[in-house]
């Protein structure tokens, strides 16, 4: 097994990309605390991913990464186990695909708390529970961060995004030199809840656009499946990755290679 004895850390694991990386690391070996706000839907992906076919024990803790306590409250999970972190996954993530003039300073605050900020603080508060050997950290970016699609407004989401890939290129440089690894993964749409929330309060005229719009521009044909994620976050997680850091990985059905 690629992650057998390492220990992981998703946030967002309850749901959509998440979930999807979290089931592929614990196929693998690794055990998984998967992090996020609703304990209901935390105890379903907890039945979902306890499952015979894969080798790692999963976990849960509920706690929201947009505030100051919800990431402490990750930290102190770790810390009290007194086991050391191999892998962190800053997922949990949220879109606000609205005009620009119309962006709120809530929405502004809410896409920085959790996009950037929960990944800034939350590495950094978990930097001195990693295995003495080093670790990886995997931050989940987006092709918003530099490609834009018509009509579909994201200054605030792409924004955040691209702040999260300036910090993915300069952590790699600063915890390079503990063994730690910093890369990112950019994915092309993925058909989550997120993306059915932010699709299904389209007018029908946009949403049948969006859809012509899709099949035009992605090569594969279709936008991603949740699973879809999962190997390149399993190599990044891996010791096969002993040498990829500060990377920012498109995988995005070939959607950006135009
Ligand atoms: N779907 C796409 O098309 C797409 C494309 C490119 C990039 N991405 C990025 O991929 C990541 C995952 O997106 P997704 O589509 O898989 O989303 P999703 O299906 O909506 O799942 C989001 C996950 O994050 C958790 N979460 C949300 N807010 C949280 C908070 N404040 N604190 C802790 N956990 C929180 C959710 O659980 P709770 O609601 O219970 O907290 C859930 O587990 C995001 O960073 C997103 O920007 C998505």
């Amino acid at each position: 097994m690629r992650l057998g004895g390492k220990r992981a850390v998703v946030t967002g694991g309850s749901d959509g990309i998440g979930m999807a990386i979290s089931e592929a690391f614990l196929r693998e070996g690794a055990d998984v605390l998967i992090v996020g706000r609703d304990a209901s839907k935390l105890e379903a992906a907890r039945l979902r991913l306890t499952d015979p076919g894969l080798a790692g024990k999963v976990e849960t803790l509920s706690a929201d990464l947009a505030t100051n306590p919800g990431i402490a409250a990750v930290v102190e999970h770790v810390a009290a186990s007194g086991r050391p972190l191999d892998v962190l996954v800053n997922n949990a993530g949220v879109a606000y695909l609205v005009p620009f003039e119309t962006v709120s300073q809530a929405q502004f605050q809410h896409s920085f708390a959790l996009n950037v900020t929960a990944a800034f603080f939350l590495t950094q508060g978990l930097l001195q529970h990693f295995s003495s050997a080093g670790g990886s950290v995997i931050n989940i970016s987006s092709y918003f961060a530099s490609k834009m699609i018509p009509k579909r407004p994201s200054s605030v989401y792409s924004l955040s995004k691209g702040a999260l890939n300036s910090l993915t290129k300069s952590l790699a440089f600063e915890l390079g030199p503990r063994g730690i690894r910093v890369n990112a993964i950019a994915p092309g749409t993925v058909d989550t809840a997120m993306r059915r929330k932010t699709v299904d309060n389209l007018p029908s005229e946009a949403k049948t656009e969006l859809k012509a719009y899709v099949e035009r521009s992605y090569p594969l044909g279709r936008i991603g499946r949740p699973a879809d994620l999962g190997g390149m976050a399993v190599y990044l997680a891996s010791d096969e990755a002993a040498w990829t850091s500060g990377g920012i990985f498109a995988i995005d059905g070939g959607y950006t290679a135009g």
